[in-house]
């Protein structure tokens, strides 16, 4: 492999016996990969280097069922992600990106070219061997396990993805490690995604649930409508923002996906996320939410695109000596919270606005 552009970022995802992950740089051996400091070996497949070490993950089977034989160049033509992709473009050009720009969970990659020195991530092999996508820079590799350095990537984003995570709190921990200090993150996972979606209750006839299923099916119109969201969701959101800390764990749903031949969408869905929990995740770790800006429009988000960038402070592990304007930082953001109602995100070094007119973003849509 001779992208030497991309050996700067990519990284060794082995992990030692202490369980932390090598992160060491990796050197082209041969057809492969090597890594500077355990010596792992990597394979690169018709130029994607396969930075791969967790278990296969259940999802990659059906992933790659998927997209096999795609052709990226005809998706281009087609209407699929066509707003998705003008917005990316307009958003990432007003401000100011030159990139690295990560895409994780990039599919065929329909973004490739609106995001300066994009990279497409990947768990599964056969959409990043789609044809017309040969020219971009594309790692195989895990969400939850980034194979890219520290406060590398000046954006990162994800559209239609993090509900298929398994263990969708990593990977919003590695977006943290690898994002630059002020870079910018675009999110868009299918939110919400919920057990009676996946247990394909809508469309599955009373005689084939149990009992549980059953009165599920026959509530669905209410739990469906909005006045039952807000009055189940928005007390819980409330409570979460009045007890959040700063470091905040992410708090989400585990699904069981469904891989069978009967689909509806977001069946498949490993993980249901909060829109409002992925907002103070990020606030409460210094970020800005540019998409939401106030606590009231935080309390409603529904299933938007959120973009927050990342504030002064960074979470990555920081030597001795700079531990303590860290720790004061952290103690100003105690104080804050003290200080009032935990009202507005905590923004320790607030960023500049991107901009951003709300009206600009794309309208709400599912997955597919
Ligand atoms: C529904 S597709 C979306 C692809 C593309 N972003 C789009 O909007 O069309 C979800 C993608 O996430 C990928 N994926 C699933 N789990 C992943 C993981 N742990 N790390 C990286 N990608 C993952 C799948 O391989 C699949 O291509
Ligand atoms: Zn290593």
């Amino acid at each position: 492999m001779e992208d030497r552009w991309l050996l700067e970022w990519i990284r060794c995802v082995k992990k030692g016996a202490d369980d932390a992950v090598c992160r060491g740089r990796l050197i082209p051996v041969g057809d492969g990969l090597e890594c500077e400091s355990c010596r792992a070996r990597y394979p690169v497949v018709r130029g994607v280097p396969v930075l791969r070490d967790a278990p296969r993950a259940q999802s990659v089977d059906w992933f790659e069922g998927h997209y096999a034989g795609r052709s990226r160049t005809h998706e281009l033509t087609t209407d699929y992600l066509r707003q998705e992709r003008a917005f990316m473009a307009g958003f990432l050009k007003r401000s100011n990106v030159s990139g690295p720009c990560l895409e994780i969970g990039c599919g065929t990659g329909l973004f490739a070219e609106t995001a300066p020195g994009y990279i497409g991530l990947e768990y599964a092999i056969e959409p990043l061997m789609a044809s017309g996508f040969e020219a971009a820079d594309r790692i195989c590799g895990d969400a939850q396990r980034l194979p890219l350095a520290d406060a590398s990537m000046e954006c990162v984003f994800s559209f239609n993805t993090l509900e298929h995570v398994p263990e969708v709190d990593l990977a919003f921990g590695e977006i943290d490690r690898v994002l630059k200090p002020g870079g910018l993150l675009v999110l868009k996972p299918a939110w919400h995604c919920t057990r009676y979606t996946t247990e394909l209750i809508p469309v599955r006839s009373y005689g084939e649930l149990s009992a549980r299923q059953k009165l599920v099916k026959a509530l669905l119109p209410v739990i469906r409508s909005r006045p039952y969201k807000l009055l189940t969701w928005i007390p819980g959101r409330v409570y979460r923002r009045l007890t959040r800390r700063p470091d905040n764990p992410l708090k989400w749903r585990r699904l069981t996906p469904y891989y069978g031949k009967e689909w509806i969408s977001d069946a498949d869905a490993a993980a249901g996320i909060d829109c409002h929990e992925s907002i103070i995740y990020y606030t409460s770790r210094g970020y800005t939410c540019d998409s939401h800006s106030s606590a009231l429009r935080q309390l409603l988000a529904g299933h938007d695109v959120v973009i927050l960038r990342k504030g002064g402070r960074s979470s990555i592990p920081v030597a001795e000596e700079e531990r303590v304007p860290l720790d004061a930082a952290r103690r100003h953001a105690e104080a804050l919270r003290e200080a009032g109602p935990a009202a507005t995100p905590v923004a320790l070094e607030p960023a500049p606005a991107s901009g951003l007119p709300a009206d600009r973003l794309p309208a709400a849509s599912r997955s597919r």
